[in-house]
């Protein structure tokens, strides 16, 4: 994720992948383009690794491809506008090879399921995000001249044994899921019906996958759930009602978000480690504790808080008020001294006044956040807000809050950023920088992105930088 006030544009998120060494091939390959959150790009890489499995190579090159696989979002309209745009570029290349398949997983599989067959006549296969397992069959199928369709949602998946190919890697920082879906049912939200109910992932396999990534030179991981705060492993996969049922011996055995990080902290203090999403009405004094106790758990944490205005958290059933919101950024400014903080924000959610809207930017000028990811209400079909609210905020009036919502923001990211000038900072070096290949960049603990002269410095280098000039999303510096 980069640094800088971003109004999220799915149009731009797509990415396709780069070419993975397999060991087995069938001298088939997949190309696999990724939309949305970096839930459904980590799970690209699970599916590359399934595929791997049957044989088949990946590809960035589309032209060359046997099989073109779409991850989806259906987080907002626009979200899935731009992946029915990439189908209209994919049904061209079908025309070239007819013998290609055109597979749709994700989110957006999971909400329209087989109604994607008939809308988008060129799509053979659709998988749900807790059928990657099944990738396999389902294109043998498709290669029998049927279309494919498997959109179970599972109470225990979590693909915990799968290792998966690094697409797209810089060699240096990677994802790791800790929990898949969600049971928060925030009414403007699909994930909990696209994802599924939540469930967390045997430690051993996250430490295990932390353990070997460092060993291959990564150095720093960034653990992944919708809500990592309500990380609980008690034993088993599964919901966390069966949590309930067991002994208080057994309960006092299980092992929550802080005790997890903790563990991945002390694997080395060379690895850094980051997290997302933490939600405010589950993060806990404790976890912000450990966060304080190790220097290589990364003082950034991204805090969603949709709206400022207590009428509309309740509406949007988040499980918390304004002022419990407060206390917890004051916890973390106690705490954590040092952190810096980012946020999601929603303009123009149903009913929403003047009144509420201005709540919204008072609780920013309270936070002053680092940076954050601003949206326009959008609503989706069978949503509790669709279901119950009318979406009645015009949509001049939401665009207009939504840019007093981003030029607010535009003026506290510049003001954080120049309050680091002068300062010192580790950055960990991810690549070359965009502007010229005499320039490195890389990301302070807080999260953001440093450029400074290369040097003798490589990617993968922890180096010591000061800080000389920034603008609104990049710091400026020179290695000491
Ligand atoms: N699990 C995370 C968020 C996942 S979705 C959390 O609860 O914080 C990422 C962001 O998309 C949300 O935080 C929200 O700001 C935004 N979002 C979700 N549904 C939306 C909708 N219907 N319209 C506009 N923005 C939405
Ligand atoms: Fe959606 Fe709420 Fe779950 Fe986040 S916590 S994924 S916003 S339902
Ligand atoms: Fe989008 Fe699904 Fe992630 S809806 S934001 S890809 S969980």
């Amino acid at each position: 994720m980069e640094l800088g006030n971003k109004v999220i544009d799915e149009a731009v998120q797509g990415s396709a992948t780069l070419l993975a060494d397999t060991d087995k091939t069938n001298n088939k390959k997949v190309y696999i383009e990724s939309y949305g959150c970096q839930m459904n790009f980590s799970d690209s890489e699970i599916v590359a690794s399934i595929l791997a499995e049957s044989g088949y190579g990946t590809t960035n090159n589309l032209e060359e491809a046997d099989v073109v696989l779409v991850n989806t979002c259906s987080i907002r309209e626009k979200a899935e506008q731009t992946v029915r745009q990439r189908l209209t570029v994919f049904n061209k290349e079908k025309k070239k090879k007819p013998e290609l398949v055109i597979g749709v997983l994700g989110c957006m599989a999971e909400r329209l399921k087989s109604q994607l067959l008939e809308e988008e006549k060129i799509v053979d296969i659709v998988v749900g995000p807790d059928a990657y397992r099944d990738l396999p069959n389902l294109v043998a199928q498709v290669d029998e001249g049927k279309k494919a369709v498997n959109v179970i949602l599972s109470k225990e998946e979590t693909y915990g044994d799968i290792s998966p190919v690094r697409l797209l890697s810089n060699g240096v920082t990677a994802f790791i899921s800790i929990t898949r879906g969600c049971d928060n049912m925030c009414t403007f939200c699909v994930v909990p019906f696209t994802r599924g109910r939540e469930r967390s992932r045997n430690p051993e396999s996250i430490l295990k996958e932390a353990q070997d990534l460092f060993d291959r030179g990564y150095r720093e991981v960034t653990l992944l759930g919708q809500n990592v705060d309500s990380y609980l492993w008690y034993g088993t996969e599964g919901l966390k009602k069966y949590y309930e049922n067991l002994s208080e011996e057994e309960k006092a055995q299980s092992i929550n978000f802080a005790q997890l990080m903790e563990k991945v902290a002390q694997i080395s203090p060379k690895l850094r480690v980051r997290f997302s999403t933490s939600h405010p009405k589950d993060m806990t004094d404790e976890f912000l504790h450990v966060m304080a106790k190790y220097d290589n758990i990364c003082n950034y944490i991204h805090l969603p808080f949709q709206s400022g205005s207590n009428r509309i958290l309740e509406m949007m059933n988040r499980g918390y008020t304004r002022e419990w919101y407060m206390d917890r950024i004051d916890s973390i400014r106690k705490i954590v001294p040092d952190c810096s903080i980012s946020a999601d924000i929603i303009a123009g959610f149903c009913s929403e006044t003047e009144e509420d809207h201005q709540d919204t930017l008072s609780l920013m000028d309270y936070v002053k956040y680092d940076f954050s990811y601003m949206f326009n209400y959008s609503e989706r079909p069978n949503t509790q807000a669709q279901r119950k609210f009318k979406d009645d905020v015009p949509q001049e009036v939401k665009s207009r809050r939504l840019q007093e919502i981003i030029d607010k923001q535009s003026t506290h990211s510049l003001e954080r950023n120049q309050a680091y000038v002068g300062k010192t900072f580790e950055v960990l070096v991810e690549k070359k920088s965009k502007r010229s290949d005499n320039e490195l960049a890389g990301r302070t603990s807080q999260n953001t992105v440093v450029v400074f002269p290369k040097e003798n410095y490589k990617v993968g280098d922890y180096v010591t930088v000061y800080i000389e000039d920034c603008t609104g999303g990049t710091l400026l510096g020179r290695a000491i």
